[in-house]
């Protein structure tokens, strides 16, 4: 029962708890002599690690990654994969594991608490343990791993909600992401986030968002009908990260609101001899095959669970109590979700690219 691995032919298994030791990733089927250095993917990493901002944990964690194996100097002295399995550890610096003493035998609303202890009879309670959002600085580096071998995708995400705010479409611009901590997409959006955010943190709350992934550059043909449709894949894919509680493609649930005239993308000869879409309902996945247009995903983010206010709750011998989650939190995961959701939407397009490259040539 391996239920710690994803992915096929570019297969990942992470490992570690919160307040381990360390958290780490085994990419297995890598292909060789992909050019890859630890400051490539250290890049990824930094773009998640916590404490960046006011508006993330305070939680101070270098995330500093060591490549241990599946890496070596090709016979011009660049490291490459030798594709051997490539090992990378993420050492913890920051545990602070007293925070959660009173967890230890009392259950978090909105925190998987419970379930574990239901499920295994015993957890690893310091900082949520296994359940925690600290695996997902794995996926991230094994995210770019993965991009290395899609070299000609371009793979972006955005925060497009927070709360009841919405970015403005018509205003949406990647080169803003890149000038904000809210990683948001409209100028006009972001000081108006930062007030509300501010108002959010201070009062010891917490609020959801959605986060918006775009892969460029895929052709046409890759994803594995039936059951490994494209689609799927990246819908279960985002659907495993942490606090996510919802995941559209392309018009996603608005598809329901659609007519059939309004929802067809329309075709016309291209100039490449290709079929030129005139619109992207389907988020360029049809039959759970890419079309060739930008895969467009949405997940939403519940609240952080971690909240100032007392909340009912039960301990493990059945007593009713309350609970006040002590310990440093993000008042939006939805922020540290997005490069969580870039890596994900890249594992995915890296093990179907390798797939369909072993079935079709
Ligand atoms: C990047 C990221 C950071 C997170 N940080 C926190 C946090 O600081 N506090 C918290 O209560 N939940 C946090 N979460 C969410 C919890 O890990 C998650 O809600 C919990 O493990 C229960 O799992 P579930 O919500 O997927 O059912 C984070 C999620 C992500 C994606």
């Amino acid at each position: 029962m391996s239920h710690n691995s994803f992915g096929h032919l570019f297969r990942v298994t992470t490992f570690g708890e919160s307040h381990g030791p360390a958290i780490g990733v085994v990419i297995d089927g890598c292909p060789p002599r992909i050019p890859l250095r630890a400051e490539e993917i250290q890049a990824f990493l930094d773009k998640r690690r916590p404490g960046q901002s006011r508006f993330t944990t305070q939680r101070r964690e270098p995330d500093a990654v060591k490549i241990l194996s599946g890496v070596f100097a090709d016979d011009a002295g660049q490291d490459v994969t030798t594709g051997t399995p490539i090992a990378l550890l993420i050492e913890n610096a920051d545990q602070r594991s007293k925070d959660y003493a009173d967890i230890a035998d009392t259950y978090r609303p909105g925190h998987a608490d419970y379930t574990y202890d239901a499920k295994y009879g015993v957890r690893d309670w310091r900082g949520g343990g296994r359940s925690s959002a600290r695996e997902t600085a794995a996926r991230v580096a094994a995210g770019a791993v993965a991009r290395k071998i899609i070299a000609g995708v371009c793979i972006r995400g955005a925060l497009v909600q927070v709360g009841p705010y919405k970015i403005n479409r018509a205003r949406f611009d990647w080169r803003e992401v890149e000038r904000n901590a809210l990683f948001c997409p409209d100028a006009h959006s972001t000081p108006r986030w930062e007030d509300y955010l501010d108002g959010v943190r201070k009062s010891g709350s917490s609020i959801g968002a959605v986060v918006e992934v775009v892969a460029e550059g895929v052709p046409a043909g890759w994803g594995a009908p039936v059951y490994g449709k494209l689609d799927a894949d990246l819908a279960g894919a985002l659907m495993s990260i942490n606090a996510v509680k919802g995941v559209e493609i392309g018009a996603g649930f608005a598809a329901a609101e659609l007519s059939g005239e309004g929802n067809a993308d329309e075709m016309r000869a291209g100039a490449d001899g290709k079929p030129a879409f005139l619109s992207n309902h389907a988020g360029g996945i049809l039959g759970g095959i890419s079309t060739g247009q930008p895969i467009v995903a949405r997940f939403a983010v519940k609240p952080t669970s971690s909240i100032l206010t007392p909340r009912r709750t039960v301990d493990r011998h059945g007593n009713e109590t309350e609970i006040v989650t002590k310990g440093r939190h993000d008042p939006c995961v939805g922020i540290r979700a997005v490069p969580v959701g870039e890596a994900m939407m890249a594992i995915v397009l890296a093990d179907h690219f390798l797939r369909h490259r072993g079935q079709v040539g």
